[in-house]
């Protein structure tokens, strides 16, 4: 079942705290000369149009990066804004999501690992990566994908799974599937973004997740009340760079603007071993 997709919903609050963690990470990560991996298992098209019928349909966009678009940004996400400028220009009319932003911000000596499932979404991204050399595109499951992928021959990088959740088993699996991953590449950043929903199914794979290892770092942005619909993000980072917390927690004002009926909060947690 592939009903899923990211056109409604490019650059709404959960995308915003996903990729500023995402652009923080790898921001940290390139800070050594030596080549990394970056390993997108649920890439999706690569760019969004924010002018376009599905944008307009849901409005998210408008209620979350455009929200904070005009405001003073943080000169920690110095790099990301510098991506969406590049992207969308000065009005920013398209949305560059998670593949695009890493095409951007890695190197020549890096090596881009890109997995979409999905037939048109797959296609799209294929064409915007056309003439990458560092781009290597799968078309797989990601959880069956993701075995095969780690540990990278650079022995740095990060793995970024940010599934749709369709179905209800889907926590359960990617918990799993990392903890997997995690056997084979000890040293590996493994970052795993889910839905705040009322039904709080995303407790199974957060206590897994944070059982597997004492360095890790949890992140939630709370936006709207838990009455009904998506009130939240969270993201898990396992093996995160030791300055990603205190870096969110300086974001934390960047982030309240994105609040439904009152400033949005962001709970950041490190583990006993970050
Ligand atoms: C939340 S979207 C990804 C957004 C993207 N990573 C970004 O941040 O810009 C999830 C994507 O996963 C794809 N997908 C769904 N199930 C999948 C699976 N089992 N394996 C790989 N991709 C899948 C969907 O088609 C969709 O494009």
């Amino acid at each position: 079942m592939l009903s899923y997709q990211h056109g409604y919903h490019a650059g709404n609050f959960a995308d915003v705290h996903k990729h500023a963690i995402y652009a923080l990470v790898l921001d940290y990560l390139l800070a050594k000369p030596k080549p990394l991996a970056c390993m997108d298992l649920y890439a999706g098209r690569g760019a969004y149009d924010l002018r376009d019928a599905m944008a307009h349909k849901t409005g998210e966009a408008a209620q979350g990066i455009l929200k904070l678009w005009s405001q003073p940004w943080p000169e920690l996400l110095g790099k990301w804004r510098a991506v969406l400028e590049q992207v969308g220009g000065p009005n920013l009319r398209a949305y560059p999501g998670s593949p695009l932003l890493a095409a951007k911000l890695l190197r020549e000596q890096d090596r881009l690992v890109f997995n979409e499932l999905h037939p048109a979404e797959h296609r799209v991204l294929a064409e915007s990566v056309r003439y990458d050399s560092r781009a290597h595109l799968h078309k797989r499951p990601a959880l069956e994908a993701l075995p095969a992928l780690v540990p990278p021959v650079e022995k740095r990088g990060v793995v970024l799974l940010d599934p749709a959740y369709e179905v209800k088993t889907e926590y359960a699996e990617v918990a799993e599937g990392v903890s997997r991953a995690l056997r084979q590449w000890s040293s590996g950043t493994f970052m795993v973004w889910y839905p705040l929903l009322p039904e709080k199914r995303h407790r199974v794979l957060v206590d897994k997740l944070l059982a597997l290892t004492g360095r890790h770092l949890l992140s939630e942005l709370v936006v709207g009340n838990g009455g009904e619909g998506m009130y939240g993000s969270g993201m898990i980072v396992l093996n995160p760079p030791f300055v990603l917390a205190d870096q969110l927690r300086q974001l934390a004002p960047f982030f309240a603007p994105l609040g439904v009926d009152g400033p949005a909060t962001l709970r950041v947690e490190a583990g006993p071993e970050c």
